[in-house]
């Protein structure tokens, strides 16, 4: 077992009593014979569950009722979503995700408990980031209660020239995930965002530690816009940010959203390991559309424009600059897909 591995909480055990008696009350002296607590211990459960958005009524005599559960993506709301198939195959399980109110990057915890031993497959939830980290030394906006962020630790034997492919596979599950809600329209914009309607809904960092020419571990962080609304993020990235909320017109839930999502990374990546990255390659790219489209590659110290014809077997972009007429293989930075005419 990971040492990392929870156990349940007195909390997980009361919602799941609760959950199992689907709507008819269950007492204070049931609940504290079944967990060995008293009645007010188990009343103060109760209340710190209400303060974290569960909606529970207490019906004198007759116990207490759970009447709607909050989005919040918590390991215990996230792994009740997890399919039969997703627990058999093992790389993800409610054991392995680790939820937080709030952190300071997911990414950073995720690569601290990844170089104390971690298992392949860990996640890091949190509801809030003070120091969300973006591609470039970006900030990543990460206001609590509406969006998702987390990070997979993986451990591929992989070189680390191949990493980045995992960005690429994160995309393609993210983007059918995302196109399973009803926004078929999503597009992947190579490497590492996801848009809808051309605006920013979801960025993916991957980091990794190497040594001897081999990946010791990887760690892939995800932000969503899910249900924020884009006036409230910052002024420079609500301009071109979207949001799934506002896109589909319907708030999303975003631990049946994650749980979906990880279902979908869980079967992209026994694919990748089985088959390598040539066997995604046409997928992506339909999925991306970029094929055939104009696009701004700003390098750290030069940039230049082209028409991007392809994604070569390694998961790099092939560009045909405008300047040279040559194809030029991007192995990392910023595209900006340009309009037709420009
Ligand atoms: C980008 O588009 O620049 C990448 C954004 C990645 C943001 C996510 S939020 C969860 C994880 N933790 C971080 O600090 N960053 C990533």
């Amino acid at each position: 077992m990971s040492p990392y591995s929870s156990q349940p909480s007195t909390e997980d055990k009361i919602l799941k009593t609760l959950l199992g008696a689907k709507g008819k009350p269950v007492s204070g002296h049931l609940l504290g014979k079944e967990l060995g607590i008293s009645r007010a211990a188990v009343w103060k459960r109760i209340e710190g569950l209400r303060k974290s958005g569960y909606k529970i009524e207490s019906y004198p005599r007759k116990g207490y009722v759970l009447v709607a559960e909050p989005d919040t993506p918590t390991a215990r709301a996230v792994g009740s979503c997890l399919s039969g198939d997703v627990l058999a195959d093992g790389l993800f399980s409610p054991e392995k995700i680790h939820f937080f109110a709030t952190l300071d990057s997911t990414n950073v915890y995720a690569g601290k408990i990844a170089r104390q031993g971690a298992l392949d497959g860990t996640v890091v939830v949190a509801d809030s980031q003070s120091q969300g980290r973006g591609r470039l030394g970006r900030v990543w906006d990460s206001p609590s209660g509406v969006n998702l962020y987390f990070s997979l630790i993986l451990r591929p034997h992989i070189e680390p020239r191949y990493a980045a492919q995992l960005t690429l596979l994160t995309g393609l599950a993210m983007a059918e995930s995302i196109g399973s809600l009803g926004a078929d329209d999503v597009e992947i914009k190579w490497p590492n965002d996801l848009l809808l309607g051309g605006k920013k809904v979801a960025g993916i960092l991957t980091e990794m530690s190497v040594e001897e020419n081999q990946v010791q571990f990887v760690v892939v962080g995800v932000g969503v816009n899910v249900n924020v609304e884009t006036l409230n993020l910052s002024p420079e990235v609500s301009k071109i940010a979207a949001t799934l909320s506002e896109h589909l017109k319907k708030k999303v839930k975003r631990y049946a959203f994650l749980a979906d999502f990880l279902s979908r990374f869980q079967g992209w990546y026994r694919h990748y390991l089985d088959q390598g990255f040539a066997s995604i390659r046409s997928i992506w790219l339909k999925r991306s559309r970029i094929k055939g489209r104009r696009v701004q590659v700003n390098l750290v110290e030069s940039s230049f424009s082209g028409v991007a014809v392809d994604l070569d077997v390694d998961g790099f972009l092939l560009v045909k600059r405008d300047d040279t007429g040559k194809e030029a293989k991007v192995l990392a930075g910023d595209v900006l897909l340009l309009k037709k005419d420009c």
